[in-house]
């Protein structure tokens, strides 16, 4: 397989991070006979320093020209000043409204030598393995008409048909090729967009009986991912509950280090980055965890390429590492060997 990825590493730990992913896709290319062509683009604040703009148009065209995006983190203390439209995070929203990236998804999945990092008690956390669709162009977030008067503030929730039926589909798809269970969240008690939103999900369990759907609302599944998170298989939601819920369930683990998102549309095509952001104090001193960014790669391979053969070999190297006790700083524990961003990566790739 021949394919092109544009890699955007942006600011603080993102080059650094991003490096050592794409030193694991080549040795996994490699490995399997795959050619994969890497373009570099810029975004975030290091864009808007070269560029003045978050999101350039050059970097744009690259993304247009490949399969898919691999990205590190954006943001720092120097940018933080800067207007809206100059801000980092301004390029993300940018491209994935630009590429129209509606489905984001973040697995989070318990790794057995890493449950002591955990605030849960470890029998709560041993056996998480669920994966959070959130609906990621649409609802309160894009919603016109947006206006703040000293007097009153108004924001605005719409979702259309459209948009609700795609990303219901992709979270059914994906729950019969898991495990098989759709939790559907909700405040259908409340709100319109939930009611439609709860009708869409009922409409469509008849093309998926292989798939078990329960609905939930938002406020009783915030107790209940903290309570019993190992109930959870596929859980799909609108952009603002998936936002706070997907945050939550980030720290089940307790590693943010070690957790990998994806943001695609129907096509498969996709953009694939670390959940955390570019940890500005530790940038530059080759001490960051890459595992997020690796595990990355893994999603890519398997949700824009269908290589699923070759993600699970990366997302069993990496646990191999972790099991065999090798660490980077911020998941070290006493006893545990602590490596460097590129020690822990050439790790992983032996374990290849
Ligand atoms: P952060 O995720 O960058 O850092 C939170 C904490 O985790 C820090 O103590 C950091 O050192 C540590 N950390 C994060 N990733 C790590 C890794 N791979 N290895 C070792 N330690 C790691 O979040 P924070 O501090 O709130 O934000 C820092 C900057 O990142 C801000 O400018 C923020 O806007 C931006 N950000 C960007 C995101 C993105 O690009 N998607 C997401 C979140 C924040
Ligand atoms: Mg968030």
């Amino acid at each position: 397989m021949e394919k092109k990825i544009t890699v955007l590493p942006g600011d603080g730990i993102g080059p650094e991070v991003v490096a050592s992913a794409v030193s694991v896709l080549q040795s996994v290319g490699k490995r399997y006979h795959h050619t994969f062509h890497i373009a570099y683009g810029a975004i975030g604040g290091s864009a808007i320093d070269q560029h003045n703009d978050p999101l350039p148009q050059e970097t744009i065209a690259l993304c247009e020209q490949s399969d898919a995006i691999l990205l590190g983190a954006v943001g720092g203390p120097k940018w933080d000043q800067n207007p809206a439209e100059l801000r980092p995070e301004k390029g993300l929203l940018r491209i994935r409204k630009h590429f129209d990236l509606f489905s984001n998804l973040r697995p989070v999945q318990a790794i057995p030598s890493l449950l002591k990092a955990s605030p849960l008690k470890e029998d709560i956390v041993k056996d998480v393995d669920l994966l959070i669709v959130r609906e990621l162009t649409g609802g309160l977030y894009f919603g016109e008409p947006r206006q703040r008067t000293e007097k009153a503030a108004l924001d605005t929730l719409v979702y259309t048909r459209f948009e609700i039926e795609r990303i219901v589909d992709s979270a059914f798809q994906l729950a019969r090729v898991r495990r098989g269970k759709l939790t559907s969240v909700d405040k259908a008690n409340v709100l319109e967009s939930s009611r439609l939103w709860r009708q869409i999900v009922d409409e469509k369990k008849a093309g998926y009986p292989d798939v078990e759907v329960e609905h939930s609302l938002v406020d009783s599944t915030a107790m209940k991912l903290i309570t019993n998170p190992a109930a959870y298989d596929v859980v799909v939601t609108e952009n603002m509950f998936g936002d706070i819920l997907s945050d939550e369930a980030s720290v089940i683990t307790g590693s943010l280090g070690v957790l990998p998102s994806a943001s695609i549309r129907s096509d498969n095509f996709g953009l694939y980055e670390p959940v955390h952001g570019s940890a500005p104090e530790i940038a530059g001193l080759g001490i960051a965890n890459p595992a997020a960014t690796i595990l990355s790669v893994a999603m890519m391979l398997k949700y824009s390429f269908g290589l699923n053969e070759e993600a699970a070999e990366i997302e069993r190297a990496v646990a191999a590492v972790f099991e065999d006790g090798y660490f980077t700083g911020d998941l070290a524990t006493p006893g545990s060997r602590v490596l460097t961003t590129a020690e822990w990566t050439e790790k992983v790739i032996n374990e290849l």
